[in-house]
């Protein structure tokens, strides 16, 4: 018998899939609020203006196409540790911190958790509940089993904060407990600092392993206050992962300019920890793509450059709250009587919108309007163009039966 013959089509990809039959789907009033990625007003997904200096300094300058090394060049790693811990960070100085440049967050994701497997080969991993659809995906793919702590809310839209503590607290030493450091993904509910701070002294108490995911970092608040549930658990424990991604704040998605940083107890521990690291990389993908990592890189070299790329985050941040306050409004100017107040809060690209998954599947179906199974919403898919017709399609999906 052939290999392939017995095989039937695997099932889409919960994400990636959407957009596929998106791009099929011949209605011109189309929305794809679906994959995390940003649009701009015009429905554009637009090169940053810095970026695209920079990679003009790249065409004149770049001066080799020879491999990087296992875990990517020097400069990139310093600046990502320099983002994610701020400059001048103690654990940086004590050089308790290493970091491997990754294809994508993804990519940071899944070598940490090779790693992992290696040194906890019977670990249990903590997702929160619920979380990116990937995770699950990642971690079973590593080989390790996986639970769910309790997250979000449904009924007043926030954290399940007594739930999600109890929880953490009965996690066995030496598991795994993944967590979104800002613009938590899907439900967009973040932790406040005093909330990150009981997490820390639970991972410090219990001694299980936090396994940071920093993908949207200056989507929520800004740079620095995105950041400080990272430094709240550095503060505390002696060691974690983050994986981190310019995917989105450089809107370098297609470049898959990512990271895995590690944390060790000491220098000496972190440099042998990376050593493996290293072997792990070698072995999936032997180093990185360096296209992503350049500009990342040229860009925070050069004051003016950072700048010009902080404003366009910054931008970025304003439009996605705009969007989230002109749906609000557009929800109740068509007589929807669910308070959708809570659309304004939450954090990042997206927006748990409380649809159901017969909803969903009737926006999709009927108004060409594609939104992930879970009622997840790409809130920086809306623009001023299709704001209106989106409104008018929610509020009829949402009308009582009858
Ligand atoms: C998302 O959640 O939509 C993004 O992180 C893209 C992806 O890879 O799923």
């Amino acid at each position: 018998m052939n290999l392939f013959d017995t095989l039937t089509p695997a099932p889409p990809d919960a994400i990636l899939g959407l957009t596929e039959a998106f791009k099929a789907d011949e209605r011109p009033e189309k929305i794809n609020l679906g994959v995390g990625v940003y649009q701009d007003d015009q429905g554009r997904t637009p090169v940053m203006a810095s970026v695209k200096a920079a990679e003009k300094v790249l065409l004149e300058t770049e001066s080799s196409k020879s491999y990087l090394s296992i875990g990517g060049a020097p400069d990139y790693k310093t600046h990502v540790q320099r983002l994610l811990l701020g400059e001048g960070h103690p654990a940086l100085h004590a050089e308790r911190v290493r970091t491997a440049h990754t294809p994508g967050g993804t990519g940071g994701l899944r070598v940490g958790a090779e790693l992992l497997k290696q040194l906890r080969p019977d670990a249990t991993v903590w997702l929160s509940d619920p979380t990116w659809a990937n995770h699950r995906g990642i971690f079973t793919a590593a080989g390790f089993r996986v639970e769910v702590y309790p997250y979000y809310d449904a009924a007043h839209k926030g954290l399940n904060e007594a739930g999600m503590m109890t929880a953490l607290d009965g996690v066995p030493a030496d598991d795994i407990v993944l967590l979104h450091v800002c613009c938590h993904n899907p439900t967009g509910v973040d932790l406040t600092e005093a909330q990150w701070s009981a997490v820390g002294r639970l991972a410090a108490d219990r001694r299980w392993t936090p396994f940071l995911d920093f993908a949207y970092q200056g989507l929520g608040v800004d740079l620095e206050t995105d950041r400080r549930g990272l430094l709240a658990l550095v503060d505390q424990v002696p060691e974690l992962f983050v994986a981190s991604s310019f995917s989105k704040n450089f809107g370098l998605y297609r470049e898959r300019t990512g990271a895995l940083s590690l944390m060790a107890a000491t220098a000496s521990a972190a440099t042998a920890a990376f050593s493996h690291l290293e072997k792990t990389i070698r072995v999936l993908y032997s180093n990185p793509p360096a296209h992503g990592g350049l500009i990342v890189t040229t860009v925070l070299n050069d004051p003016a450059l950072r700048e010009q790329w902080e404003a366009e985050v910054a931008t970025i941040r304003e439009r996605i709250q705009s969007v989230r306050s002109a749906l609000v409004v557009g929800l109740k100017e068509r007589g929807v009587d669910r308070d959708f107040s809570f659309i304004e809060s939450q954090k990042g690209m997206f927006s748990f919108s409380g649809l159901t998954d017969s909803q969903v599947a009737f926006l999709r179906e009927q108004k060409g309007i594609y939104i992930v199974k879970g009622g997840r919403i790409n809130v920086a898919g809306i623009t001023s163009g299709n704001l209106d017709y989106l409104c008018d399609a929610l509020a009829e999906a949402l009308k009582p039966a009858g």
